[in-house]
Order: structure tokens, then C-alpha cells, then sequence
């Protein structure tokens, strides 16, 4: 408060200063130029009098001159005219003119010793006159004197109405930006700061529910408070972890700084490498601003926490139309871009090559492939050129950087680089390789459909480690090995020698890092939407929500989702009106045709279901095309009643983990599709086959319906399992198991 009234103070007195240095200058040129105009108007009256009354004092017709000077008299500002003799005696006088109007003789003396105009003002009885004299003149020299007096009071009384006015001005202005002051005060800087300092104190205090509100005009303020928030309720975790590690070392939770210690102590240091096709920043650039954002991608979310734990370097395909701008000579970039931890080495391919390799062989070839989601994969010998030179590239970007580097760890990501093992592995023994298969491998019926497989299987096997979602997928890969390549296949050890190499096969189910509640991504710009406006957003009015977060790939089930849906408000008509399905989808792979035709699938499929069963004000889908945020998309599953996950088929899935993270409150259900790679582990889900409609139908009113007491009892075995099997105990197993291979 008193700094309050100081500021505002402070802008009275500026605000005053300069009003009345204005003031000032306004009534000194307002003056002047009154005066100058009373004195030329006197002038110019006295002169055009003189013609007349000289001719008539010389003849001296008194009578006339008086005449003369009481015409004048009281004319609208003048006061009146005498005529003097050269002696000073007054010859005629307007009756208006007082008796001490006609003592301030000495200019009229004055002008007539000098024989010129002469004029002064002069204030008598506390009014201000402005007396002229001229000079009247007969052939020869002066014989009298014109004297014309005006009232100049009207001058005093203008300069008063500026003052008037000036200061009414400042007061209105004082007042205003006092208003303006206080209010900018209290809204732009007192309470954004109080916001912080909540937040901050809610963060030492170990409550992380007060996020900062974004303004705009602390933006980087608020930035880098976040992250300190960040780092301390991650220190928090990590410390009260390592506090119950003490107690029992076996299942309290990894964390990031658990396994920074692990890769410190255990591993000794050795640099860690990753490479994947997807990278974990891609930047963009929107006229002449350059920004970034994270993609939705299964590898990056899983992935991103681990190298923000242990450094070192993630390769990957620099995709962003202004990645090349951000990067040094070696094209390196230090990231996260607001706390960098790790470089990201970025890999460029040309349009064809992305084409090629990625639309291509990727998406159209493998992907269909590993997925049994019935669509047929294509494979394209073009496609397969691309991929094994992208491969190629990959591999001489991995080169380069481990260089200097004695036994690498590589951890190499998905089904975009099989290839890559061996291409290192014949470049650089010494280097320890993993490579992480996140999609599902597929029966070896199905793999032999590819007619490049025997080169995906020798890639691949240049890998010391090898490592899938589920036991089921490292059975597929052995049988396809067996059935394809001359190797040994120890199925004790799960492992496969070939040329003098043995490869192990292993499942490490893929998770997410788990905090306590949400952590808010650095770059996430909150306050835009939160659960308490997101109906509100939307439009929705209803009383259940059911959500679905998934990439638009019709691996995700989502047309089978919509059509249970469907079923459901058939079968259970009471829901109608009270239930509303909130579908978000970031587009997907959009260039390949596929996925066009899908998405339009899925929006027919909408648009049908809807206008079905909508009424006024309802509506049973509400779809989202958008890429959210990680804290908007959190936002997303706190409000939700149930959040279906009704994959086809998928390597784990971890929008599943990620809203049984979010649910600190231990509320909301899970449908998970058994197809799911993660209804292995979240066995309280309720598992569903996507392609039993009714069955899925059935599920959403079994969760609709659950008590409370039994939703908590799940919610909390299956925090637990995501808490316990978190990104930080995948990656230190994987690491352990890498690195004890000889
Ligand atoms: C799956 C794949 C990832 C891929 C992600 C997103 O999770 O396993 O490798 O990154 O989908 O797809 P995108 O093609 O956009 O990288």
C-alpha cells in the first residue's frame, strides 16, 4: 500500500510539473498576445480619431469634442476618451471616466514631450486600464493630447480561466492515471507476483496444484520460475524416493535422479547415445519468430525424460522448417531449448528421402506390417532404396559423433533404423548397441509378406541387445529369425548367434516417467485451457465424460470407439444428453494417403453418430484435430469420467499410463483394449476386444456406473504399477542388461 501512494504520488507530481510548466507557457503567450491586440486596437482607434478631433480642438469647438468622447464612452471594452491641452487640462472627457482615470498624466505627458504614442497599463480602483495617448499636433507642434482608455480587466479574467482550466486538467489526469496506476499495479505486477510467490511457496510446501498463470508480461520471468518450480518438485520426488529407498531398495521407484547416480556409479560415466527418426524438439518458425514444440510421439514421450536425466546426445531427423537455423556448424543444438541438458545431433534427409524412407517403407511398408490392424502393408523397392541410404546417413551422422568415444552405449529407437545396428557395428565393435523395437513384431506368417525381411533381420541383429513390448513379441522375433536366417537360437537365453555375434532378445515394457501429479512442460503455455473451462471451451453440456487421446492412425480403433459409442446409447438410452465422448486427435503422417482416407473415415463416422443422436445443446462426439500440449491434454483426463483406449493393436500405449499418472485424485476409469501392449501391466483396466462393440458398449456403462470406492481401489493399483515400472527403471534395465552383454 505505501509503495502504492508513493507511485502515485510520484505521477501527481510529474503529471503536475508538467501541466504546470504548459500552464505556464500557455498564459504568458495568451497575455502577450491579448495585450498586443488591446494596444493595436487602442492604436488604431486613437489614430482614427485624431483626424477628427484635431481639426476641432485647433478651432477649439469644445462643445463638438465633447460630443466626440462620450460617443466612445463605456463601448464595449473601452472605458472612455479624454482630450488633454499641452498644459495637461482636460479639454473634453467621457462622463464614464473616472476621476482617477484622468490622474495617470504622465503618459499622456509623456507622449506628448515625445511627441509620440505612448501607452501603459495601470491598475486603478483593483481594476486593470490600459491608457494610449497621441499627440495632437496643430501646423507646428503639439498642442494637446488624445487619451483613450480600455478595460484590460478582461485579460486578468482569461488567464485566470486557464489557470482554472489547467488545473481542473491535472486533477482529471492526476486522478485517471492514478485510477490507471493503482489498477495496472494490482492486476499486471501486484498480483502476477503474488501468483508466484503462492505458487513458489506451494512448491517448498510440496503442493503442486498452484500452477503459474501465464502473463504475458512476465513471460520469461514466469518461464524460468517454472522451471525452478520444475527442478524442485522433481528434487522433491527424487528425495523422498531416495528416502524409501533406504527402506526397500527393491521396489521404491527409479527416478531421474536415481538414475543419474546409477549411470555415474554403475555404468562409470559411459556416454550415452540415442537415435530415433522422430526428434524430441522440432522448431518451427511463424514469420520472423522462431519457436518449438514437442511432437506426439510414443518414443519421444518415453524417451525425452531419460536424456533430460543423463545427457549426452539423441540423433535424429531434423524435421522442423527452421531446425537447420538453431543448429551450430556441426548441427548440433543444445536442448530443452529454455534448460539444456542433452544436444540433439540433427540428421537432414531430402524430400525424397523422407518420402522414401519415411512415408514409404515406414509408414506404408512396416508399420502396416507390425500392426495386424488389417491394413495391407505396401512395399515399394523405390521405398526400400531410400531407406537403407536414410539408414546409411543415419549411421555416418552416429559415426561421427561417437568418434572420440571409447565403447559407446547406443540405444537406437523403432522400426525407422533396423538397418543401422549393423552399419555400426561393422564400423565400431567396441560400441555396446540396443536397439528398442516400441511397435509390435508380428507372427512370422505375417513378417514374411515383407520382401526385404532377411536384410531388416541382419540389421537388426548387428544389436547386442534387442529389446521388445512383451514376451509375445520376442517370441515372434526368434520364430521369424529361425524361420528366415542361418542362426543359433538359444531359447534358454533368448538370445540369436550369427557371424560369431549373439544378439539377446528381451521384453522391457515401455513407460512414462511418473510424477506425483503433473509437472508442466517448460514450454507449455497454460492458463489457455484447464479443466474448469474446458466444457465451457466446447460447448458441452453434460454430466459423464468419456475421452480418447490418440494420433489419427487407424491403428487406434478410433471408428470402432465411436461405433461402441453408438451401441451404447442404444442399448443405454437414459445416457442420452448426459454422456458426451471428447475424441483429441493431433493429425498424423497426413501426406500419406492412408491416413487421408481415414481421417475422413473417422469424420463420416462422426458426423453420422451425431447427427443420429444429437439434440439441442447436445451432442454425443465432440472430435478435436489438434496437436494439445502435454498440460493441456492432462487437462483433458482430469475431467474424464472414462478414457477409452480401444487400440487395434499397439506396441504398449501410453496415453493409458499417462492418465492413470494424471489421476492423483484416484478417480476415473480405464477401457483398455487387450491388443494394448499395456493391458499386460494395467490389469485393473477393464480390457476389452475393440472389435466387440457391444462388449465395449458394456464397458463404458459398467465404468459410467462404477462406485467411487471400487474406481480408487483400481486407480491405485495401477498408479502404483506405473509408478513402480516408470521410464527411469526401463531405462536402467535396459542400460544394466546392455552393458553386462560381453
Ligand atoms: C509410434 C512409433 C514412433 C513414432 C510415433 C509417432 O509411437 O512407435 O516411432 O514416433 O508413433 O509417429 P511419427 O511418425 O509422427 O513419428
Amino acid at each position: 500500500m505505501r509503495q502504492i501512494i508513493i507511485i502515485v504520488f510520484l505521477i501527481a507530481a510529474i503529471v503536475g510539473l508538467v501541466v504546470i510548466s504548459f500552464s505556464i507557457k500557455q498564459v504568458d503567450q495568451e497575455e502577450k498576445r491579448l495585450s498586443i491586440d488591446l494596444q493595436h486596437r487602442s492604436t488604431l482607434l486613437a489614430e482614427s480619431l485624431r483626424e477628427t478631433v484635431e481639426p476641432n480642438f485647433i478651432n477649439k469647438s469644445d462643445e463638438y469634442l465633447q460630443t466626440v468622447v462620450e460617443k466612445f464612452a463605456n463601448k464595449e471594452r473601452l472605458v472612455g476618451l479624454s482630450i488633454f491641452d499641452n498644459k495637461g487640462k482636460i479639454i473634453a472627457v467621457s462622463s464614464s471616466l473616472s476621476k482617477e482615470t484622468l490622474e495617470p498624466q504622465q503618459i499622456v505627458s509623456d507622449a506628448m514631450d515625445g511627441d509620440k504614442a505612448n501607452g501603459d497599463f495601470v491598475t486603478l480602483n483593483d481594476s486593470n486600464i490600459y491608457i494610449f495617448a497621441v499627440p495632437l499636433h496643430d501646423k507646428t507642434s503639439v498642442v494637446g493630447a488624445l487619451m483613450v482608455a480600455q478595460n484590460a480587466g478582461y485579460i486578468d479574467t482569461r488567464i485566470q480561466e486557464i489557470w482554472r482550466n489547467s488545473l481542473m486538467r491535472l486533477s482529471i489526469q492526476v486522478f485517471l492515471l492514478s485510477i490507471a496506476a493503482i489498477l495496472f499495479l494490482r492486476w499486471v505486477i501486484h498480483k502476477p507476483i503474488q501468483n508466484i510467490v503462492e505458487s513458489l511457496k506451494s512448491t517448498r510446501i510440496g503442493d503442486k496444484s498452484k500452477q503459474i498463470p501465464n502473463n504475458p508480461f512476465f513471460q520469461p520471468l514466469v518461464r524460468e520460475i517454472s522451471n525452478i518450480n520444475r527442478s524442485l518438485m522433481e528434487a522433491r520426488f527424487a528425495v523422498s524416493e531416495e528416502a524409501k529407498l533406504g527402506l526397500d531398495k527393491v521396489n521404491a521407484p527409479w527416478t531421474a535422479e536415481r538414475l543419474k547416480e546409477f549411470i555415474k556409479n554403475v555404468l562409470k560415466d559411459q556416454a550415452i547415445l540415442v537415435v530415433s527418426n522422430r526428434e524430441p524438439y522440432i522448431h518451427t518458425k511463424n514469420g520472423g519468430d522462431i519457436s518449438y514444440f514437442f511432437p506426439t510421439s510414443g518414443v519421444v514421450t518415453a524417451i525425452e525424460p531419460v536424456m533430460q536425466a543423463c545427457g549426452g546426445t539423441w540423433i535424429a531427423h531434423g524435421s522442423g522448417n527452421a531446425d537447420k537455423l538453431v543448429v551450430d556448424n556441426h548441427d548440433r543444438v543444445k536442448v530443452p531449448p529454455h534448460e539444456p541438458k542433452y544436444t540433439l545431433r540433427r540428421v537432414w534427409l531430402s524430400e525424397e528421402e523422407e518420402k522414401g524412407y519415411y512415408y514409404g517403407f515406414s509408414n506404408e511398408g512396416l508399420w502396416p506390417l507390425c500392426h495386424i490392424a488389417h491394413t495391407r502393408p505396401i512395399f515399394r523397392k523405390e521405398d526400400w532404396l531410400e531407406y537403407k541410404s536414410a539408414n546409411e546417413k543415419f549411421a555416418k551422422a552416429v559415426l561421427q559423433e561417437i568418434k572420440n568415444i571409447k565403447n559407446p552405449m547406443l540405444l537406437i529407437q523403432d522400426f525407422h533404423l533396423a538397418l543401422l545396428p549393423t552399419l555400426i557395428k561393422k564400423q565400431r565393435p567396441d560400441a555396446k548397441i540396443g536397439i528398442f523395437w516400441h511397435v509390435p513384431w508380428p507372427n512370422s506368417e505375417s513378417f514374411r509378406i515383407c520382401p526385404f525381411r532377411k536384410e531388416l533381420l541382419n540389421g537388426i541383429l548387428g544389436a547386442d541387445l534387442v529389446g521388445f513390448q512383451t514376451q509375445l513379441y520376442c517370441n515372434n522375433f526368434i520364430d521369424t529369425v529361425g524361420g528366415e536366417l542361418e542362426s543359433l537360437i538359444d531359447l534358454e537365453q533368448f538370445a540369436v548367434t550369427r557371424n560369431g555375434h549373439t544378439s539377446y532378445i528381451k521384453p522391457f515394457p515401455i513407460s512414462i516417467a511418473f510424477y506425483n501429479g503433473y509437472l508442466s512442460e517448460p514450454n507449455d503455455k497454460s492458463g489457455e485451457l484447464d479443466s474448469n473451462n474446458i466444457l465451457k471451451t466446447f460447448d458441452i453440456k453434460t454430466k459423464y465424460i468419456g475421452l480418447g487421446v490418440d494420433r489419427l492412425d487407424y491403428t487406434k480403433g478410433i471408428i470402432e470407439r465411436f461405433k461402441a459409442i453408438a451401441f451404447f446409447l442404444n442399448k443405454y438410452p437414459s445416457y442420452k444428453e448426459h454422456f458426451t465422448f471428447i475424441q483429441v486427435s493431433p493429425p498424423s503422417r497426413s501426406k500419406i494417403k492412408r491416413y487421408q482416407d481415414f481421417e475422413n473415415d473417422v469424420k463420416t463416422e462422426v458426423e453420422k453418430i451425431n447427427a443420429m443422436f444429437q439434440t439441442k445443446g447436445w451432442k454425443p462426439i465432440i472430435f478435436l484435430k489438434k496437436r494439445y500440449t502435454h498440460k493441456e491434454i492432462n487437462e483433458f483426463y482430469k475431467i474424464a469420467n472414462i478414457c477409452l483406449v480401444t487400440s487395434l493393436h499397439d506396441g504398449m500405449n501410453l496415453v493409458s499410463k499417462e492418465f492413470v499418472a494424471s489421476r492423483s485424485d484416484e478417480k476415473g476409469v480405464l477401457i483398455l483394449s487387450q491388443f494394448a501392449g499395456a493391458s499386460r501391466e494395467l490389469k485393473d483396466a477393464l480390457i476389452i476386444n475393440p472389435y466387440n462393440i457391444e462388449q465395449v458398449a458394456d464397458a463404458i456403462q459398467l465404468g459410467l456406473e462404477m462406485k467411487e470406492s471400487e474406481q480408487t481401489i483400481r486407480m491405485i493399483k495401477m498408479r502404483e504399477v506405473v509408478k513402480i515400472h516408470n521410464i527411469y527403471r526401463w531405462s536402467a534395465e535396459f542400460l544394466k542388461t546392455l552393458s553386462s552383454l560381453a
